[in-house]
Parts: C-alpha cells; structure tokens; sequence
C-alpha cells in the first residue's frame, strides 16, 4: 500500500494474527468461526475495473412498471422475506418484499435526497414474485407504527421469518438526523402475517431493539470521523453456514483517525460482522470487520452473502462519488472534476468462509454490474440472491436517461425513478459473473429453493 497501511493497524489495534473466538451461549457447536485479518479492496483491483458487456446492464428505454404509484411512495432499497436458512419464504402462497419508501406527498421532500430523512420500511406481496399483472406486487403499507420504531428514520436492512414462532424479525438501521446524525443495527420483532384469497397482512412489530452501535475501536464513531459519510447500518441477517450460528453483516468504517479530509485514509468503508449471544436474537457481540476498503471507498453499502458451492460470495454496493480522490483521474469526487475510478455498482468476492483475508475479487476487479454508460446513474442499491446456480440481482430505478449532475430541485425530483427497476440473471461460474439476461422489474427469485408457509390463503 501506499500510504501507511503498518501505522494504521497499530493505531487502531486492528488484529494482528489470526484468532480462533469462542462459540456463544446460543451454539454449542463444535465448529468455531475463525477470525482472520480483513480482506482488502486495494487499489490495483479499482485499476482493473472495465465496463463490460459481461457486467452491464441493458439500457432502459421503456418507463418501468410502476409499482408503487397507486401507493403514492418513492421505492428504493429492497429485500425479500427470507427462511432463516437464507431460502425466499413463501408464505400461503405469497412472497413478501420490503422496500425503503416514502410518502410522495411528504413536501418537506424537494429533492430526491430528502427521501433518506423520511425513509420508512414498506411492504409488497404478490403470488408471482414479479411486478406484472393482477398478481404481480400489491402495496401493503408500512410495518412500524410511526410511534414505535427506533431513530427519526429507518434505513435498509433484511428480513426473516421463523416457520415455527410464526413472527417476523425485521432487522432495520435506526438512522437519526442531525444533531445525532448516528445510524444503529435494530431489530424489530413479533410481527405475524395474516393472508387472505387477495391480500396479505403484516401486525405490528411489538418489540424494537437496538442490536449495536459504532464502538469506536473496530468502527468508526460518527463523532471521531473527519470522512464524507459515516456508516453504521444495513444489517443482513444470515445462519452461518457450517456452524448453525446466527450472525449479521452490516456497512461500517474503519477508525483512521486522520483529520485531513483529502487523505486517502479517511476513505474507509468496511463491512462488519456481528454475533448473537441469545437464541431471542436480541444480544449481539460486535465482532471484527471482515472486508476493508480503506484507501478506496468511503462506502461498502448493503453488503450481503450468497452462498454457492463452497463459497460465501461477499457482494456490496458503492457509488462513484465515494471513490478516494487519490484514484479519480484530476483527484475529485464528481464527474466534473475528473474521470471516476469506477461506476456506481454491485461489487463482489468469493471468499472460503466468513473471514478470509485472501478473498477473491469476482472478474479480477470485482466489478459484477453496472449502469450502461450512456446512464450512469440509471439504477442504484443492487441486491443478489441466489436463483439454482445462477443469481437474480434486483435494484431501484434512480435516474434514468439524465446526467444528474446538471439537474436540481424539481427538475432533478421530476427525473427520479423511486421504483424496482428490471431484474437481472447473473450467471456465476467460480470468480467469474456475467449478466445475461433482463427479466421483469422486481423480479424475485421465489420459485427455486423457496420454503412454504401453506399452500394457499389461510
Ligand atoms: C443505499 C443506502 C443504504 C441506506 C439507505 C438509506 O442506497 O444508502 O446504505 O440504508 O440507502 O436510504
């Protein structure tokens, strides 16, 4: 590395070997995860980002299907109901998704980055898993009580439904605006589903609590940081694989404790891990990052695993804008101060366990999709799940056809998409992905490895 990298493990007490940690009360099992040094995304893997026909998604010329526009809502960040063992749940014969959204008459809402600070959790269901037709995704209406969930905002996060407790755990980022400006991995539970022969019903979560909070140590508080964005959110659920554990993955940022703003350090995105300590998933244990991007990327949002012959493919999102400057042609952050280092895009790795310090870039750069060039900002905030063996990518339609970077105000809100954009088929074959074929918008991949609820309404 560049700049310091020696300085900045002792500073931050970061591991230094490897260490084997200790199972939690929940598991007694024999299996131990062993934590390794966290993998980086370096600069030689940004070097080799190409924009391919393996990795871009086709060129939207149609307006896609707007499924939120009967209910009045902005769309963004998206993930469906799963099984805890990671399957799509399928529940009397509807999958569920849940979507950031927000109420479209909100006037406090004049620019598309206003939604952030009224984000709430939304829910859709459909019998088909996709956007079309009679039965393709209803609106269901939000599921906190306005009253009860935690922060001023909820940010995205992951869903799962326990088959045998019959409730939901909503797993959701307590964001709060300024002067706290902290976000916070919370959980939601007791939420039951009632269906119907047209409808489905989600009750009210009784019970919001906070999982963990930035410790200063392993992630960046927000008060000590001098980066762009500080991050502390997107938890994802998942049942390790081998151990039978419950565990989450979330956004973070690496303590850097610099306080120059330019310095490539304070570009420190990381992806955190986290371990329940309760079988009410109630308790975690923060444990030490699993992938770093220091020197690279103030942002690794919405990271998650899909899991697929052996391998834990580690997938992220990032934006241009949070590229360090040091890898921008003329060392800028916008498109009017040089040439990004890389697109806005789904990033991902395979690596041989949750820590694997030697993870592999998918397509040598890690780049697996990205916007066609002629819209570079046309959709945003992908998610992989897998589909047999390939993946289905699904993501949001943000600008499409403009350069946002010339558009403000009402102009800018007027070109905002706010809903699912066309899914994607991902072929994976070992560390090499291709996209290759365009499906419906918000399409889901519920009919392969999902898990029933009931065969029909109940
Ligand atoms: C990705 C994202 C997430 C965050 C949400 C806030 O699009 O930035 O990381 O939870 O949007 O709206």
């Amino acid at each position: 590395r560049t700049f310091g990298r020696r300085k900045f493990l002792q500073t931050t007490g970061a591991l230094g070997v490897a260490a084997t940690v200790g199972i939690g009360a929940a598991s007694d099992s024999a299996a131990a995860v062993e934590v390794q040094e966290p993998a980086q995304w370096t600069e030689e893997m940004v070097n080799e980002i190409e924009v391919t026909d393996e990795n871009t998604a086709p060129y939207l010329d149609e307006d896609p299907t707007q499924i939120a526009e009967e209910a009045g809502y902005w769309v963004w960040d998206t993930w469906p109901l799963r099984n805890r063992d990671g399957s799509i749940a399928v529940i009397d014969g509807y999958q569920i998704i849940f979507s950031l959204v927000a109420d479209k008459t909100r006037p406090e809402i004049n620019v598309p980055g206003d939604r952030h600070n009224y984000a709430r959790v939304g829910y859709f269901y459909s019998r088909t898993g996709k956007s079309e037709g009679s039965k393709g995704w209803q609106f269901g209406g939000e599921v906190f009580d306005e009253d009860a969930f935690l922060g001023n905002q909820t940010w995205a996060g992951s869903a799962m439904y326990d088959q045998d407790e019959e409730q939901i755990y909503h797993f959701y980022t307590a964001a709060e605006a300024l002067p706290e400006a902290r976000q916070r991995l919370a959980l939601a539970k007791g939420a039951t589903i009632e269906t119907g022969p047209q409808d489905v019903h989600i009750t009210e979560s009784d019970s919001h609590h906070i999982l963990a909070e930035a410790d200063g140590e392993m992630y960046e508080k927000l008060e000590n940081s001098s980066g762009i964005i500080t991050a502390f959110r997107d938890p994802w659920y998942f049942t390790h694989p081998e151990t039978g554990e419950d565990w989450m993955i979330f956004e973070g940022n690496t303590p850097t404790a610099n306080d120059d703003p330019t310095n490539p350090l304070n570009y420190n995105g990381n992806i955190g891990a986290a371990k329940a300590m309760n079988d009410e998933l109630t308790e975690w244990k923060l444990m030490p990052p699993i992938f770093e991007a220091v020197g690279v990327s103030q942002q690794t949002e919405r990271p998650h695993f899909i899991f697929h012959e052996d391998k834990w493919y580690l997938f992220f999102i990032t934006h241009e804008f949070t590229y360090a400057p040091q890898l921008w042609s003329e060392g800028g952050r916008f498109r009017k101060e040089g040439k990004p280092p890389g697109p806005e895009a789904l990033h991902g790795f395979a690596a041989d366990g949750l820590y694997d310090s030697d993870m592999e870039p998918l397509n040598g750069s890690s780049l697996v999709v990205a916007n066609p060039e002629e819209a570079p900002f046309q959709t945003y905030s992908w998610l992989a799940m897998p589909h047999g063996k390939d993946g289905i990518v699904e993501s949001f339609v943000n600008f499409q056809d403009v350069d946002t970077l010339g558009l403000y105000g009402e102009e800018l809100k007027e070109a905002f998409g706010g809903t699912l954009a066309p899914s994607l088929k991902l072929q994976i074959d070992g560390t090499e992905t291709s996209v290759t074929t365009e499906l419906q918008d918000g399409q889901f991949p519920a009919s392969v490895g999902a898990r029933s609820r009931g065969n029909g309404p109940k």
